[in-house]
């Protein structure tokens, strides 16, 4: 828990012609974060944005850059995106694990990593950096394998879709995930921050904050709405809302 529920829009819905138009506009709002998706086109079938990228929104505009990683050379292109000046850096742990496609879907999932050790240090050496790690989990993957590194982040981002695409439906079984996560961290005397990720509207919203979510991703009901600056205000509205009554 770190304070009021954080917005993160995510630029993935974004017009890709006029971003910086679209970045200043939804800037008036006041975004905690702007969540950047970063797919190689292996993790994930979709392809979006490199080290470049951020590094050019860094220095255009002053709001933390939360970049999710969404490829499966993570150990090696990490550095590039904190170099590029992300705040808060999210890898995958499902990332560079050969794994079945998950029988509930279509992203990769898994019971346990395959190079616990791999996470560690990439979680440490974003730390080292100064910078916040998060460690992401697909629907179909367990609480379970994300456990083992809940002493070594700073955010856990449950992805309440397929990742690769904007637009999604949010699928509700990520909500008993922040639950158990909840659980889990409180027995291990953590803290970290929650963040969800795909089909965040307002009514999925208010669903996700009474079960805990610190910091909500929102794409398609941000950019996607006839007024975004709207939008991000109803969601944030609608989440501090329900943030309030959870906690009475
Ligand atoms: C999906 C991405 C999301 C996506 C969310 O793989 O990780 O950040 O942009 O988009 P919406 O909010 O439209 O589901
Ligand atoms: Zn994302």
């Amino acid at each position: 828990m770190f304070g009021p529920i954080k917005i993160a829009p995510s630029l993935l819905s974004a017009d890709f012609l006029n971003l910086e138009r679209d970045v200043a506009a939804i800037s008036a709002a006041g975004p905690d974060y702007l969540h950047i998706d970063v797919m190689d086109g292996h993790f994930v079938p979709n392809l979006t944005i490199g080290p470049v990228f951020v590094k050019a929104l860094k220095r255009r505009f002053d709001i933390p850059l939360d970049v999710h990683l969404m490829i499966e050379n993570t150990a090696e292109q990490l550095d590039w995106y904190i170099d590029a000046g992300a705040d808060l850096v999210t890898v995958h742990v499902e990332s560079g694990v050969v794994a079945p496609a998950c029988k509930q879907g279509n992203s990769r999932c898994i019971q346990a990593a395959e190079d616990p050790e791999a996470v560690v240090e990439q979680l440490r050496r974003i730390r080292a950096a100064g910078r916040m790690a998060g460690l992401s989990l697909n629907p179909g993957t367990p609480v379970c394998a994300i456990e083992p590194f809940l002493t070594e982040l700073d955010l856990v981002l449950v992805m309440s879709v397929h990742p690769g695409f904007g637009g999604q439906s949010f699928i509700a079984d990520s909500l008993a995930k922040l639950d158990q996560i909840t659980i889990v961290a409180q027995t291990l005397g953590v803290d970290p921050v929650l963040e969800i990720d795909g089909g965040i509207n307002q009514q999925t919203a208010v669903e996700a904050a009474l079960h805990g979510a610190d910091m909500l991703v929102a794409g398609n009901a941000i950019f996607g709405a006839a007024d975004p600056l709207q939008a991000l205000h109803d969601i944030r509205a609608a989440a501090v809302l329900s943030q309030s009554r959870s906690s009475r």
